[in-house]
């Protein structure tokens, strides 16, 4: 006879009835419903003078179940606005992150199915969808057919691989005389990697941008040629498709030339603005990333989805593969084809989440063109906040946005030190709990700088943005 169900559930809690998920996914479904009712008017940020909340969060291991809709409430009602609002319309920091829905939905199934997809065998199917997104982002990058890329779990880890590429192909396992150039504008995850994976701290050259806090070319060349004087070996230029700073696109099409000329290994970090490929506009601001040797994009950067999701894209697939190719006795029989690729063989992991459902799904529902209709936006945004800033009494813009982050700076008054100006109207501003913006120090000095990448960002939140600028900036001692 057979089991019952609350005795089955009783004996094997890990296995609850069909009754029980159905509630928890109802339970889930109308609390995220409710908070995205509530995103637009949340606070920008609520995360201040938190830390005792979070250290009455300390518990040991549990050692019995409690109610999952009680454990939900509290972790959708009660932790997560305790936050900056990083998925609401006014969050213009740093560089924003996404969170569309269909990509939470994508990762239910994902989890659920719980495919292994690290290789191609155990999931064909599966694993051909996440190769399709690879093959879609490596044509947006103008790769041919030989390339390859992989999903990461962030810009960061894509920087680092594409840096494990580029040592293994130009300098081999002895290459503590190899040396990588990076701009002082770059994003410190790239010399974090080259730190990481082995390079000596005085084998990563920092090159002075220029005025326009530009990486260009001709800084490039004399580097290279000091260092060929001086015995080292020359290797690998890391320009930035956006910087974090600023924005900035560096000089492409020349470092690739220098890159090209010296036999330098070209990795674009186009974490920020690469998905703007996607758009005419972007296209031609970042002219030359097409003659990259391997880039960073960020998916959960341009590409909206949910923190998790980056991705190296490599010209020539076998130098992807090389440095992570093994052999082993007990797994299936890898691929070696064009339809068919073991993710495993072109990254450090194995065992991975299936990430490329949660970026499949949601270019499936939408289509390409509601995701460029969206960056065209952002490029409109900025260009347009650009303008109304420049119309602001002391507020000088910096630059004509190269894609969607507008920097600016609050000029003082005579014997005003002009930091703490700045400083002091960001916190004017943000204290509204309209809009959450970052400033950067660049080059010694604190730079205001609005980041418009949330796709629920809009025109209403970045004039409402503007409007408290002008409002703080004309309250200024
Ligand atoms: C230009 C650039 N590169 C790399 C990164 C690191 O990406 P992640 O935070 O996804 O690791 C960032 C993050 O903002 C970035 O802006």
């Amino acid at each position: 006879m057979s089991e019952n169900s609350s005795t089955a559930r009783a004996r094997h809690p890990l296995e609850p009835d069909e009754v029980t998920v159905r509630a928890w996914l109802d339970q889930a479904a109308s609390l995220v419903l409710e908070h995205l009712r509530a995103l637009p008017e949340q606070p920008a940020a609520n995360a201040a003078n938190a830390l005792d909340e979070a250290r009455a969060l300390i518990e040991p291991l549990p050692e019995d179940g409690a109610d999952a809709g009680e454990l939900m409430r509290k972790v959708v009602r009660e932790y997560a606005p305790r936050s900056f609002n990083t998925a609401g319309p006014g969050y213009l920091a740093y560089i924003p992150g996404g969170g569309i829905v269909p990509a939470a939905i994508a990762d239910l199934i994902a989890n659920i199915t719980n495919r292994y997809t690290g290789m191609f065998a155990p999931a064909p199917l599966l694993a051909r969808l996440e190769m399709n997104v690879l093959r879609w982002f490596l044509d947006m990058a103008g790769f041919g057919e030989e390339a390859r890329g992989i999903l990461t779990s962030g810009g960061s880890l894509a920087n680092l691989v594409g840096l494990v590429c580029a040592r293994h192909k130009l300098l081999g396992e002895r290459f503590q005389d190899g040396v990588v150039y990076v701009s002082d504008q770059a994003h410190h995850s790239v010399a974090k990697a080259a730190r990481v994976i082995g390079f000596p701290r005085d084998c990563v050259r920092t090159i002075e941008t220029g005025e326009d806090l530009r990486f260009h070319a001709a800084a490039l060349r004399d580097a290279v040629t000091r260092d060929r004087r001086a015995g080292l070996r020359p290797a690998i230029a890391v320009a930035s498709a956006g910087t974090t700073n600023t924005g900035v696109v560096d000089d492409l099409p020349g470092i690739a030339e220098v890159c090209r000329d010296e036999n330098l290994w070209l990795h674009v970090d186009a974490a920020y603005g690469g998905f703007f490929l996607l758009t005419e506009r972007g296209k031609k601001r970042l002219d030359g990333i097409e003659r990259a040797d391997s880039i960073t994009v960020d998916p959960h950067k341009g590409l909206f989805l949910p923190y998790g999701t980056g991705c190296l894209l490599v010209r020539h697939g076998a130098d992807l593969r090389a440095p992570h190719q093994a052999e082993t006795g007990y797994l299936p029989t890898l691929q070696d084809d064009a339809v068919a690729q073991d993710f495993c063989e072109y990254s450090p992991e194995l065992s991975r989440d299936f990430r490329g459902l949660r970026v499949w799904l949601p270019l499936k529902i939408f289509g390409a063109r509601a995701f460029r209709a969206c960056l065209d936006e952002k490029l409109d945004l900025a260009e347009r906040a650009a303008v109304r800033l420049a119309e602001i009494p002391r507020i000088r813009v910096l630059a004509p946005p190269d894609l969607s982050l507008v920097t600016f700076r609050y000029e003082a008054r005579p014997g005003e030190d002009e930091d703490r100006a700045n400083v002091a109207l960001l916190e004017r501003v943000l204290a509204h709990q309209r809009v959450w913006m970052s400033g950067a120090w660049v080059k010694g000095r604190f730079t205001q700088r609005i980041c418009v990448l949330s796709f629920r960002t809009h025109q209403d939140r970045l004039d409402e943005a503007i409007d408290l600028i002008r409002l703080e900036a004309g309250r200024g001692a």
